[in-house]
């Protein structure tokens, strides 16, 4: 089936690592336009050119394709620092940013007091711990709900940041002594930091919102890259285990300031397994015996992105990925990480769960059921072939086909590109997304 769409919104359908960085760079080749726009360096997503590997925490993963222009929209929360490092260090290996990346001016800023609670609430609540990123990500975005945080627009201008910075300081110090018992912070050496920071960024800073529209309307192509995934969405996640902010479709749209009426084409991406990082519950987690047989399999390479801890494994959930098909109004799914199953006799999905006799479709609400619930498996047989050097889909082994419909079927939507490796030519394509590719 061929379809032509000029904006896509790629976004993942379980807890995040699905492989949206690589999706990103494969339709980036034919995209004109790339958007991030919620999420800040919580999110880390990895690409692999050749034997080089990149890894972007908010620079759009379509940034290694000279002929696109990026944009990092106005939902999310940046960290001046760590984006700044991550414009040097592509710079550095030759990736010409400047001119190329543009920053929303409503962008919301992390600063120094944002790592320090999101540390300490997390110390705090011991077994509640949602065992964050720690990149001060929950703090900033309640600051932007409660209206003290701090934009893009206000830190290029020195008058303003000094302005905003003392009034919210004078809050910050009040919960940081009193609440915390620490010391207050001074406002001179981080009026100074992001002061410089600001002098920095401003030629990034621009209009993004109106470009991206105009683009939109010109039928020029644009890839939204949705950060993290369904199942952390700050309101239909398993929460409170879950981000900041609104990871789903609507999420993406929102913080570009797109309208939905825009949007083409919603890509989930979605692994053929499952996996987690950080707490909260797993219902299809991998035995002891089941997560040795799978990570015999060194490419699975389940090491978180930004924090390099292990991600948690389990098998297909179904019920899970039914949802997200629901929540983000998918049209079709990218499957990922198909080849780390190729060893495997036997691969479980689970189809739905039973809670206290009943069966559920979807997951539950409450975060106690989810991790009371019995997943019911059914077994399908592997291929027990490597799918490394396949270069259709028609060549898949034939088991690994019928894993792939069965999968489609029980969540409710088509199979459009399966991945297979982490390179660029894993890739097997069962539709076309652009006019050019
Ligand atoms: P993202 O956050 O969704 O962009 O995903 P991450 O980059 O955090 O994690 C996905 C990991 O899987 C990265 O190490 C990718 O290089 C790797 N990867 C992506 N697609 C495939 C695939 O089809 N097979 C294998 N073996 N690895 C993949
Ligand atoms: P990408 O875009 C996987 C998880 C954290 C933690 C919870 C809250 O690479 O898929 P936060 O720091 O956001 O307050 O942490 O969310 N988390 C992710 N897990 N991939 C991500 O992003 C994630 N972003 C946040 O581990 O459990
Ligand atoms: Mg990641």
């Amino acid at each position: 089936m061929v379809r032509i769409m000029p904006s896509i919104i790629v976004v993942g359908v379980q807890w995040g690592d699905e492989g949206k960085g690589k999706m990103v760079d494969i339709l980036a080749e034919r995209s004109d336009l790339i958007v991030r726009s919620q999420g800040g360096n919580n999110a880390g997503h990895t690409i692999m050119v050749g034997k080089e590997e990149y890894r972007f925490h908010l620079v759009p993963s379509g940034i290694l394709y000279p002929h696109t222009q990026c944009y990092i929209g106005g939902g999310t929360v940046i960290d001046p620092k760590v984006l700044l490092e991550e414009i040097k260090g592509l710079e550095a290996k030759g990736v010409k940013v400047r001119g190329r990346l543009s920053i929303s001016a409503y962008a919301h800023i992390i600063f120094p007091y944002h790592l320090m609670f999101d540390k300490l609430s997390e110390e705090l609540k011991g077994s509640m711990a949602i065992g964050t990123t720690r990149r001060g990500i929950g703090p900033c975005y309640s600051d932007r709900t409660n209206r003290i945080g701090i934009r893009m627009c206000e830190i290029i201008d020195h008058e303003l940041l000094a302005k905003r910075l003392k009034n919210v300081l004078a809050l910050k110090n009040q919960e940081l002594t009193k609440l915390y018992q620490q010391m207050p912070l001074d406002f001179e050496p981080i009026f100074a930091e992001y002061r410089q920071y600001g002098n920095e960024l401003k030629d990034y800073v621009s209009d993004v919102e109106i470009t991206v529209s105009r683009a939109l309307q010109e039928k020029k192509t644009v890839l939204f890259e949705g950060a993290h995934g369904t199942f952390l969405d700050i309101n239909f996640g398993t929460y409170p285990f879950v981000t900041s902010s609104n990871t789903i479709a609507s999420g993406v749209s929102a913080g570009a300031g797109v309208g939905p009426g825009r949007i083409g084409h919603v890509l989930g991406v979605v692994k053929a397994f499952t996996t987690r990082v950080g707490s909260g519950p797993l219902p299809t987690s991998l035995s002891v015996q089941e997560q040795e047989i799978f990570l015999d399999n060194v490419t699975a390479r389940e090491i978180g992105s930004t924090t390099g801890r292990k991600r948690r494994m389990g098998w297909f959930d179904a019920s899970l990925v039914r949802f997200a098909v629901h929540l983000n109004g998918i049209d079709s799914l990218a499957v990922t990480k198909l080849d780390v199953l190729d060893h495997l006799e036997k691969i479980k999905i689970c189809t739905s769960y039973r809670l206290r006799g009943k069966i559920l479709e979807t997951p539950p609400p409450v975060v106690e059921d989810l991790e009371a619930v019995e997943p019911i498996y059914e077994v399908m047989p592997g291929w027990r072939s490597s799918t490394k050097e396949v270069k259709s889909y028609e060549d898949l082994p034939k088991n690994a086909q019928r894993y792939l419909d069965r999968i489609a079927a029980l969540v409710g939507a088509p199979v459009s590109i399966v991945s297979i490796g982490p390179e660029r030519d894993r890739t097997l394509f069962l539709q076309q997304f652009f006019a050019k590719l």
